[in-house]
């Protein structure tokens, strides 16, 4: 049976009145580049969004992961999303393109990437994870609720199917090594890792009972790739549900609350993260809070199931009121954080800020430093 090929890839390529959003000009320039795609059979489908200023291309085909015409066309979008940016003089117009030449994947070359190939169930409910001013390891919390935590998703408890547990591919990205743990037998363990965000990343989720991918998030760290700032790495992440998956309500309870992720201002501050419908994904105070929307979709014979007229089917999961107790709670913690300004902990600590604007700063006050 053929495979269908779910594909997410994002970059900043330029935003409308700072790094607030992504403007509806950038939005048509994706929209077009990728109905051609479509007409000409490369890509089943797609939806083009934005979370805050990054520019969000959901895709689905039959190529698989780390498809080389898939990436291309990504890459070809950004670039053409980027130059209309350039003319309207949008704010860091191409930001996130890294490389003057696409050369086969845009891995490692600026944009974001969640990718995962299966064989379609009857039927694939999804949700499709985007956030802005913050970093790939801010899903750590999230996808640690969902597959590990029997407290938020009853079916760890009560579904058969999930009773063997998840096994948790986690990225150390400074050591450029991976480890996979399995839980529920090694969930100390993992939490040991994962809990340091500004190093580990879960990368990829697979059911232990049958090796099923479950979940795969993107795991860019742009100052890495780059040597220096260059924006915060604003990750996606796919998730699958239902059916020996955590049900599409356990897969959202985590946002019943906020939490604190790492990427607010400037890359240098912690910050409540808070669930907003597409409407409000926009980052404005502070530059913030990091925001995250979730979309809702279902995968069907290699498509997202769509209306008569070719419209994917989109549920904007955190446009409901269900989620208003945590945007509460996160602008009630934000208020509190940026009382503190630039004292730690709402700054983020020495080793993050390195690979901020900060150490150019702190350098100018080198020579002024008497030995004690
Ligand atoms: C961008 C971001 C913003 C900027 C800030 C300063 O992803 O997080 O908070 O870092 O607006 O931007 P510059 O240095 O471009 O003026
Ligand atoms: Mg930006
Ligand atoms: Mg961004």
């Amino acid at each position: 049976m053929v495979k269908t090929t779910v594909s997410i890839i994002k970059a900043d390529v330029g935003s409308l009145a700072g790094h607030t959003v992504v403007p509806q000009p950038l939005i048509d320039v994706a929209n077009r580049k990728l109905a051609e795609a479509k007409e000409t059979g490369l890509i089943n489908s797609f939806y083009v969004f934005n979370a805050g200023d990054d520019l969000e291309l959901l895709m689905t085909h039959f190529k698989g992961e780390s498809n080389e015409e898939i990436h291309r066309l990504a890459w070809d979008t950004f670039v053409a999303a980027a130059e209309k940016a350039k003319k309207l003089k949008l704010y860091g117009a191409g930001q996130d393109l890294l490389s003057d030449a696409f050369s086969g994947n845009v891995r490692g070359m600026g944009p974001g990437v969640a990718e995962m190939e299966f064989e379609e169930r009857r039927s694939d409910p999804m949700i499709v994870f985007a956030a802005d001013k913050t970093e790939p390891a801010a899903f750590n919390y999230l996808l640690y609720k969902i597959f590990a935590d029997p407290f938020n998703t009853a079916g760890l408890v009560i579904d058969p199917r999930m009773a063997d547990g998840f096994e948790f591919e986690v990225l150390d990205a400074i050591g450029h090594k991976s480890v996979t743990l399995k839980t529920p037998e090694e969930s100390y363990s993992l939490l040991a890792l994962i809990g340091t965000t500004e190093r580990y990343m879960i990368s990829k989720i697979r059911r232990a009972e049958d090796g099923e991918i479950a979940a795969v998030s993107s795991t860019t760290k742009l100052s890495l790739i780059a040597g220096k700032y260059v924006g915060k790495d604003d990750p996606v992440c796919l998730v699958r549900g239902q059916s020996g998956f955590p049900a599409m309500g356990e897969i959202t309870a985590p946002f019943l609350h906020t939490y604190l992720v790492a990427g607010w201002m400037r890359g240098s501050h912690w910050g409540p993260f808070m669930p907003v419908g597409l409407k409000d994904s926009r980052c404005t105070v502070f530059d913030g809070p990091p925001r995250i929307v979730a979309l809702g979709i279902q995968v069907a014979d290699g498509k997202l199931a769509s209306d008569d007229q070719g419209r994917p089917l989109i549920v904007d999961i955190f446009a409901d009121p269900g989620f208003d107790l945590a945007r509460r709670e996160a602008l009630e913690l934000a208020a509190a954080l940026r009382r503190m300004g630039e004292f730690e902990p709402a700054r983020l600590g020495p080793g993050a800020m390195e690979y901020t604007t900060l150490p150019q700063v702190l350098k100018k006050l080198e020579p002024r430093f008497k030995k004690v």
